[in-house]
């Protein structure tokens, strides 16, 4: 194997996700976060649909992001489980990271392509962006819960059903140097050889 196939294959599988609490509030380079998109472009597409739309908040924008989550909380918590600090922590949880970015799929209801396909095509361009985001240093991790993914929130990233989110990917800097441990069994164990 060439260095190219071992760098590749290390950022695979080094790449980690991050909670929020394992992050620092240093600022994220924006230019970085273009790498990153730039990246994410370059995901494969079923009928060229390119349905995956991205909103970057990072800095002030992230208020307006919490006010959506907790309006997703109020909406989303019956009467008798409402915490008024569940739905602080929503308000204030895009300020745990420097910078979120919308995972959105465009859909119109006149689609092209069947809606798993555009929802793959989107899932792709999110792993590209937390391997660009592992081969420069940064912390991420997809975020997905219903509150992140409610209509509220695609309201902000400027889409409207039948589009969807699927959620976020928060990026940082590591907070230490200690990266979260994660496994994966054999891949024996999940293929079949009929070679
Ligand atoms: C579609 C998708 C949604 C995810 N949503 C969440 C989530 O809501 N919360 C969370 O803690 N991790 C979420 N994750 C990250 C997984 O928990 C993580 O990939 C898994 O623990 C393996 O860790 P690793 O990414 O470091 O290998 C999501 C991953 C995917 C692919």
């Amino acid at each position: 194997m060439n260095d190219t196939v071992h760098a590749l294959l290390n950022i695979i599988r080094e790449r980690r996700s991050y909670a929020l609490k394992e992050l620092s509030p240093e600022p994220v380079n924006l230019d970085d976060v273009k790498l990153m998109l730039e990246a994410a472009r370059w995901a494969p597409t079923h009928g060229m649909t390119e349905p995956w739309r991205f909103c970057v908040f990072a800095g002030a924008s992230r208020a307006a992001l919490g006010e959506r989550f907790a309006e997703a909380y109020r909406l989303l918590t019956p009467p008798e489980k409402y915490d008024p600090k569940a739905e602080q922590a929503q308000r204030e949880r895009p300020f745990a990271a420097p910078v979120w970015i919308s995972l959105g799929m465009l859909r119109t209801g006149q689609d092209k392509m069947p809606e798993w396909e555009d929802l793959a095509s989107v899932a792709i361009a999110a792993q590209h962006i937390h391997l660009m985001a592992h081969s420069m240093g940064y912390a991420c991790k997809w975020t997905s819960g219903e509150i992140v993914r409610h209509e509220r929130v695609l309201d902000l990233v400027g889409l409207k059903p039948p589009s969807k989110l699927l959620g976020f990917l928060f990026v940082g800097r590591p907070a230490s140097g200690v990266v979260p441990q994660a496994s994966r069994s054999p891949i024996e164990d999940k293929v079949i050889w009929r070679v």
